[in-house]
């Protein structure tokens, strides 16, 4: 685990992946303090202020976005950029492209900040941005395709590694998934209608949307898992033949999924079966990568004791084999007939998104940040270890609330009297919400806290770490 020395530095751009991993901070607090501010909103709806830019309506988009696409995806430019160079021994391809892809990313980050509070959306979740910064999204991705293409065909070593596999995987999936999902007809500059009709629509927008999370926020932070848990561990992936096996399973599933969000609609039922036969099948492969990533510490069990980073990696596996098993199973369509509207899917979206895919970006981020700006170490490893527990607490907090919330409300709303008339209004439902809401908000509070831990300590890291290279230069002073 070598540091990046100067002639390293020559070797590698690593001025492109210091830009996104400072960004994934900085989006990452903006992000969940919006999160924090949209959950505050639904335990006291006065803090809507009754300004329209700050309603829940208009917080939610910026805050799905904003954890999503600026969060993790500066997260994922990040770590594929860090991992493909030192995998494939090679500078990236292009630095013009580079720069191109850090600053285009950011400019679409600032459209969406400014349209969505301004209400300009395209109503497709996940998609809400509308045309014109769809059309700079497409150009800025083709641009990160050619850029992680461009650097694989110039490496020294002749084998790719399973990890760049996953991220050209996300790469190419997002590709496809964002460009046919976005076909619309623009009216104006801040409107358009969506290409498709009725329930093809949906079709195609939750073909989407289930895809973003199988590749945006899944085999792309599976890339990170086999390049960083190996390196924290100090040991090889556990099976190779495994990761291959699941990264052909997990994209082939993946993609016929995405029925799932549309049981017991106007979509012909044969679609929704599949969706939810696939959705099951998708357990194997999830469990697979899961099991390959928690076994690669096998013979080093100890580290978990003595190594917060390695606690924050395993942890993330954990929540990420935890959350792949509450998916197949809200997919089955009887339990879903209760999951569905309820907070339980909110529930198992973060117990995805804070656990998994928050947790394995904190972890890739103290890995590889002293090695970026030649430190020896991060600054507190007390700091490490504080972050780690407020973020273990938030995060069981937010989804323990969440899942009683969802199973009171589902059962609250089919609950019928003798009579065959509705047990609830749907006004006792909502009061019932309001103790889980206020603990929401608070777990939330904490896993912000906890970033902003991370902030301090890597700022600290930074100004006052010890240079890596000092502490080898130390002896030879010591002689003299
Ligand atoms: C401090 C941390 C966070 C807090 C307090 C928070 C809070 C919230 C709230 C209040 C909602 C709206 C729920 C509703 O409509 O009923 C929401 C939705 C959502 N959040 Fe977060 N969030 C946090 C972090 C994250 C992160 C890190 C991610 C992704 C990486 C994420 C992804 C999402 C998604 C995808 C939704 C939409 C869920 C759905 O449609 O079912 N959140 N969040
Ligand atoms: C085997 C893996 C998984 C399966 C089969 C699965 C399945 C499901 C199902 C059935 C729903 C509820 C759909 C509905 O009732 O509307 C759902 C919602 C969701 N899941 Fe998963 N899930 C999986 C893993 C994950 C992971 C790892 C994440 C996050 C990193 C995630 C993020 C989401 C999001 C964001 C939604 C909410 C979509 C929305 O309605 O806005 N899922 N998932």
């Amino acid at each position: 685990m070598g540091t990046i020395t100067a002639t390293a530095t020559e070797q590698y751009d690593m001025q492109v992946v210091k830009q996104f991993t400072v960004m994934t901070i900085v989006w990452g607090i903006v992000g969940m303090a919006v999160g924090v501010l949209a959950a505050s909103q639904l335990a006291f709806p006065a803090l809507n202020l009754d300004l329209p830019w700050l309603t829940f309506g208009r917080i939610r988009p910026l805050h799905t976005n904003a954890v999503i696409f600026a969060f993790g995806g500066c997260a994922l430019f990040a770590t594929s950029y860090y991992c493909v160079q030192k995998t494939c021994q090679a500078r990236l391809f292009s630095d013009a492209l580079s720069k191109f892809t850090f600053w285009g990313w950011q400019l679409i980050i600032v459209l969406a900040a400014l349209t969505l509070p301004l209400g300009w959306t395209s109503g497709k979740e996940y998609a809400e941005l509308e045309w014109p910064i769809d059309i700079l999204i497409t150009l800025v991705w083709v641009a990160y395709l050619i850029n992680f293409v461009g650097t694989l065909a110039r490496r020294k070593e002749k084998h790719i590694y399973v990890a760049n596999w996953f991220y050209l995987g996300m790469i190419l999936a997002i590709a496809m998934l964002h460009v046919f999902n976005s076909l619309a007809i623009p009216v104006s500059l801040t409107k358009s209608y969506s290409a498709y009709a009725g329930v093809q629509d949906a079709m195609v927008q939750w073909w989407y949307g289930h895809n973003a999370v199988g590749f945006f926020l899944t085999a792309g932070f599976l890339g990170m898992m086999y390049y960083y848990v190996p390196k924290q561990a100090g040991k090889p992936v556990y099976s190779y033949r495994l990761s291959v096996v699941h990264f052909w399973s997990l994209v082939f599933l993946y993609i016929w999924a995405g029925p799932h969000h549309l049981l017991y609609t106007a979509l012909p039922d044969w679609a929704q079966t599949l969706g939810m036969t696939f959705s099951i099948i998708l357990l194997l492969p999830s469990w697979g990568g899961m099991i390959n990533g928690i076994m690669t510490l096998s013979g080093a069990w100890e580290k978990l004791r003595t190594d917060p980073i390695i606690r924050f990696l395993v942890a993330s596996l954990s929540f990420y084999g935890m959350s792949t098993f509450e998916g197949p199973l809200m997919s089955i369509k009887t339990v879903n007939a209760l999951s569905h509207y309820t907070d339980w899917t909110v529930g198992h979206v973060h117990s995805g998104a804070l656990g998994w895919v928050a947790l394995i970006s904190f972890g890739a981020i103290y890995h590889m940040l002293p090695k970026l700006w030649n430190r020896e170490a991060m600054y507190s490893t007390k700091l490490i270890n504080t972050h780690f527990w407020l973020a273990m607490i938030g995060i069981v907090l937010y989804i323990v609330a969440m899942w009683i919330s969802g199973i009171t409300q589902g059962l609250m709303w089919r609950a019928f009297d003798n009579y065959g008339n509705l047990t609830y209004s749907f006004a006792e439902t909502v009061s019932a919400m309001h103790p889980y809401y206020v603990i929401r908000a608070l777990g939330g509070l904490l896993f912000l806290a906890g970033i902003i831990i991370m902030a301090y300590n890597c700022w600290m890291t930074v100004k006052v770490g010890v240079k890596a290279d000092e502490r080898i230069a130390e002896p030879a002073t010591a002689r003299a």
